[in-house]
């Protein structure tokens, strides 16, 4: 696989993007906005950057990587050729319904269509189009330059062979791939989320704060960040919409979001991203500050 077109220029989108470019790819990055386009290049720049600094790269890397990156505000033009598009829009069902419904017609019958998907059914999705023996998820994890997973998701009808080929590529991205079967929240949202939506339990039936849950958690079990603090990194709507596809995919009432999770989405407090979750990231995040006293 020569070509990749990575549809969603955001934080996964142009992580992606950077792995693929940095290992030799040809990538088109395609977003319908021009703005999040050249956000996204300057988001790649700096954590080459990073990486630079660090020695892990050398400047040749870092243009290679940079020269192999294209961007396309049309998809129809971007994904020319390509014989793996990934998709990391919005996690929304129905704009991940039309764009692959576009990619159907658009792409070569034998280009494999990739969802970056958190938690919608690959299966659904692979129902919308004429191929979905070759429609298969790539759950990648932020920061995708550092985190070493990518869970391969095989819904209903993904073929023997498109799984191995995407396994096959992502090792050869250095990245540890982990095959496994389509259901509600895959295998690491089904884990992760029911420790978030508990941790943020706690702190809403009183029995620690939010700094005690998170340390517990970090010194204790070795987290590299404490629950709440990654529910704000992932963002506060996304943890609380896979609590949701949980609760509806099992119907059982043990995977119920937290009441408070609820509000904090609903009064616009969706962590890192709108700059107020559990912690404050007005000054930028360096030193976390509780946002609020969450008194009960
Ligand atoms: N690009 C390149 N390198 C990056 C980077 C990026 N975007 N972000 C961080 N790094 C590098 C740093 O340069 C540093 O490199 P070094 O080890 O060589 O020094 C290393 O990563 C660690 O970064 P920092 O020193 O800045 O900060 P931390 O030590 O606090 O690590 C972290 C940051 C890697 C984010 C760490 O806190 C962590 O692992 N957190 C948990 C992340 C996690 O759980 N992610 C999964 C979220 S769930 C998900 O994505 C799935 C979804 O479906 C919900």
């Amino acid at each position: 696989m020569k070509k990749i077109a990575v549809i969603g220029a955001g934080t996964m989108g142009n992580g992606i993007a950077h792995i693929f470019a940095q290992s030799g790819h040809d990538v088109s990055l395609i977003d319908v906005n021009e703005e999040a386009l050249k956000k996204a290049i300057s988001t790649i720049e700096r954590n080459l950057d990073r990486q630079l600094t660090k020695n892990k790269i050398t400047i040749a890397e870092v243009k290679s990587a940079l020269q192999h990156i294209k961007t396309f505000t049309e998809m129809s033009e971007g994904v020319k050729g390509a014989d793996l598009v990934i998709e990391a829009a919005t996690e929304n069902g129905d704009i991940k319904a039309k764009i692959f419904k576009t990619l159907d017609e658009v792409t070569d019958p034998s280009t494999i269509l990739a969802s970056n998907t958190s938690s919608i059914s690959i299966t659904k999705i692979a129902a919308g189009t004429s191929r979905p023996d070759k429609v298969i998820g790539m759950h990648f994890f932020n920061p995708v330059p550092v985190m070493k997973l990518v869970e391969v998701i095989r819904g209903y009808c993904t073929s023997d062979e498109v799984t191995a080929s995407i396994m096959d590529i992502t090792q050869k991205l250095g990245k540890v791939a982990v095959e496994v079967n389509d259901y509600p929240g895959f295998t690491s949202n089904r884990i992760l989320m029911p420790m978030i939506n508990e941790a943020i339990y706690t702190l809403h039936e009183g029995v620690a704060g939010v700094q005690e849950i998170d340390t517990v958690m970090k010194l204790g079990m070795a987290h590299p960040m404490g629950p709440l603090q990654l529910a704000d990194f992932v963002g506060l709507d996304v943890c609380l919409a896979i609590c949701n596809v949980l609760y509806e995919g099992f119907g059982n009432p043990k995977y119920a979001p937290c009441p408070l999770l609820v509000n904090m989405v609903t009064a616009g407090k969706m962590g890192k991203k709108s700059g107020e979750g559990f912690y404050d990231y007005s000054g930028g995040g360096k030193d976390l500050v509780v946002s609020k006293s969450f008194a009960q």
